[in-house]
């Protein structure tokens, strides 16, 4: 099976052809961070229009890269939600344009279900072996922060565990740049900028560090380090980036290694953007191997928004006969059940 994957929920306009082994055959992602960066964050409106350019130039890349045309393929899979509405509506539309035009079945999927099966796709012949269910995974991005339980490919198998109550980990990332004066994304900047810093030289607190839920919050050691940079005798920056990334990077991995344990699940994974930081790759790695569990990092590629992860989980519906009509429609709500505190409750 060979599945055209189609991904417009923020700022990246993504196409990726994907096999039935998780192999990427191709994998497209045009950023706009150039257009949103003059503004410090994203705007809708012009992500919409700049997927609506780009998305023709994408496409026709992903299939000529891959090598295959429409006759190839056995469907088009396309994140709905959750995300920007009107960024979603083009993807959703177009896909619809294509699969009526070239006849082929359409599938609909959450960004978060292809961010919790990134894991699987395999960009190298040498890639590790993507896991077996159950894992626990972390998927930390922009938009969302949550631990999950995934005892298979569906989103019915996926449970949370805990999530966070205000900010995501990539947006605290992204505020603490801004406030820094480091531009934007600030996750990679800060990331860089941490290696050069005395994590111990700027005291903050692990956030929710000695609480027993699941559960983050980042707001508050934004509004501290927002303190600290009015200061009259500021710290340096490179230390506000390594204090700021250890406390953020050690509640991560400690809250998702102790969630393995608790579920009595051997195999932990990450997702999603923040899942690309150096720092919370190694520390997932080692906490993982103190307690003998296998931790399984994807590719960067695999980590940050793309089409690929799209694709194969757009593959896996496909595979289980499921077709969604031409009434799928966009919402900027996820369909995982959020059952912790901020979700109150399965909805
Ligand atoms: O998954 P993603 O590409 O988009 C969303 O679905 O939100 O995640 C983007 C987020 C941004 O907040 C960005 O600052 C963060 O991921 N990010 C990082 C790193 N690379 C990207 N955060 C920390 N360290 C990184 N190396
Ligand atoms: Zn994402």
């Amino acid at each position: 099976m060979r599945v055209l994957g189609i991904e417009s929920s923020c700022d990246e306009t993504g196409a990726a052809v994907v096999d039935e082994n998780g192999v990427v055959l191709s994998d497209v992602v045009q950023s706009q961070v150039d257009l949103h960066a003059q503004y410090g964050g994203v705007i809708p409106e012009l992500a919409s229009r700049d997927h609506l350019k780009n998305f023709g130039p994408v496409v026709r890349d992903a299939l000529a890269r891959a090598n295959v045309t429409y006759p190839d393929l056995d469907g088009i899979a396309v994140t709905h939600r959750p995300g920007l509405v009107g960024a979603l509506l083009v993807g959703v539309q177009a896909a619809k344009g294509l699969a009526w035009a070239r006849g082929l079945p359409l599938v609909g999927v959450d960004h978060l279900v292809g961010h919790l099966l990134a894991v699987f796709l395999r960009r190298n012949p040498d890639a590790e072996p993507p896991p077996s269910f159950p894992f626990v995974a972390l998927l930390a991005s922009g938009g969302h922060t949550a631990i999950y339980r995934v005892d298979g490919p569906r989103a019915a198998d996926m449970r949370e565990l805990g999530a966070t109550r205000d900010d995501a980990a990539g947006e605290a990332y992204d505020k603490v740049a801004k406030l820094l004066g480091l531009g934007y994304p600030g996750g990679p900047i800060v990331d860089r900028l941490a290696t050069e810093g005395d994590a111990s030289a700027v005291k903050l607190a692990l956030p929710m560090g000695h609480d027993k839920t699941f559960d983050f919050s980042f707001s508050g050691i934004k509004t501290k380090i927002a303190q600290l940079v009015r200061e009259e005798n500021r710290p340096k920056t490179e230390d506000v980036c390594a204090s700021f990334q250890h406390a953020v990077t050690t509640v991560l991995s400690k809250k998702l290694i102790d969630a393995a344990r608790k579920e009595g699940v051997k195999t932990v994974v990450l997702g999603g953007g923040v899942a690309a930081n150096r720092e919370l790759r190694a520390r997932t790695k080692a906490l993982a191997e103190e307690h003998g569990l296998r931790a399984i990092v994807p590719d960067f590629a695999s980590c940050t928004d793309n089409a690929a992860m799209i694709a194969y989980a757009g593959l896996v519906r496909l595979r289980a006969g499921e077709r969604d009509g031409w009434d799928l429609v966009a919402s900027s709500a996820t369909s995982l059940p959020r059952t912790t505190r901020k979700g109150r409750g399965p909805r």
